[in-house]
């Protein structure tokens, strides 16, 4: 996973300066993690949303053809979740231990009848053999842009080996919407269970990548250790991927945007099918 460091130098470039100095006012206090570890990932489940425009969309578009949906970087299962919900069999593909742990404590308190229908594998989406196909592969939260070249040309490839006839591929990716605003942004989310976050985002524009910074914001007084998560990710350019997912054997049949205009994250629906 491209977690980034938020120790000397690299604080500065990668997260930002606000939110470098928040992590410097911690100082010795501040256990840097990733995103997904096991520091990280119920922190990161605190804040999963449920009932938000790219889950509606990738149910509304999964609902119009039956048969199996393998949901790949599936995390804690914010999709897997619901695709379940809907009466389908879901297979969740994601590599860290972590968040399937999650998954797995969510299935646990599922019905049987519905926990039956899905099947949990550790794997790296760059790379999967799992032996059947599927008529829904799907790939959100923009979770593409956490490959690499190399590893985006092996999850086209594996994706490819794993679609039915007539199968679609669904994936969320993001642009950068406008050209102005600040090269950093703050603002304060609330997860699940009540904790309010600080979320930084340092996004220059231009930029090949961005840097997600999430910390509580009101730590305890006491002196105790406090969780900083951090994430770097790549920033793809939406007509070159376009022209990659094309050039591998995928063509893209719709684009639905899913964010509002005006936006900075702008973040679309593509469907794509096997152009052989
Ligand atoms: C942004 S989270 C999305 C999780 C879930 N889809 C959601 O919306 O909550 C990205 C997920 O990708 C997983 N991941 C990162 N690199 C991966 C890889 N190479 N193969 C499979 N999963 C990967 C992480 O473990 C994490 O669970």
């Amino acid at each position: 996973m491209p977690l980034t460091s938020l120790t000397g130098d690299a604080t500065e470039t990668a997260a930002g300066p606000r939110a470098a100095r928040r992590v410097a006012e911690l100082g010795g206090r501040a256990r840097v993690c990733g995103l997904y570890d096991s520091v990280g990932a119920p922190i990161y489940h605190d804040l999963a949303t449920h009932d938000d425009p790219e889950t509606r969309a990738l149910l509304a578009a999964v609902r119009s053809t039956p048969g199996p949906v393998l949901d790949l970087a599936a995390g804690s299962g914010r999709f897997t979740m619901p695709l379940l919900a809907i009466g389908r069999e879901v297979t969740a593909l994601d590599l860290s231990a972590d968040m399937l742990a999650l998954l797995r404590n969510q299935l646990d308190r599922t019905p049987a009848s519905m926990r039956a229908r899905c099947t949990v594998v550790r794997g790296d989406m760059s790379r999967f053999a799992l032996g059947r196909s599927f008529s829904h592969v799907l790939l959100g939260t923009t979770s593409l842009s956490l490959l690499n070249e190399s590893g985006r040309a092996g999850l086209y490839r594996s994706v490819l080996a794993h679609l039915t006839e007539g199968g679609r591929f669904l994936l969320t990716v993001m642009d950068r919407g406008d050209s102005g605003g600040p090269d950093e942004t703050a603002v304060r989310v609330t997860g699940s269970g009540g904790t309010v976050y600080e979320l930084y985002e340092h996004w220059p524009a231009g930029a090949d990548s961005r840097t997600v910074t999430l910390l509580p914001a009101d730590p305890p007084q006491d002196g105790s250790p406090v969780t900083v998560c951090t994430d770097r990710v790549a920033v793809l350019d939406l007509a070159r991927l376009e022209e990659e997912l094309a050039a591998s054997g995928l063509i893209v049949t719709t684009r639905l945007p899913l964010s509002p205009p005006g936006e900075r994250h702008r973040v679309t629906l593509l469907t794509t099918e096997a152009s052989r």
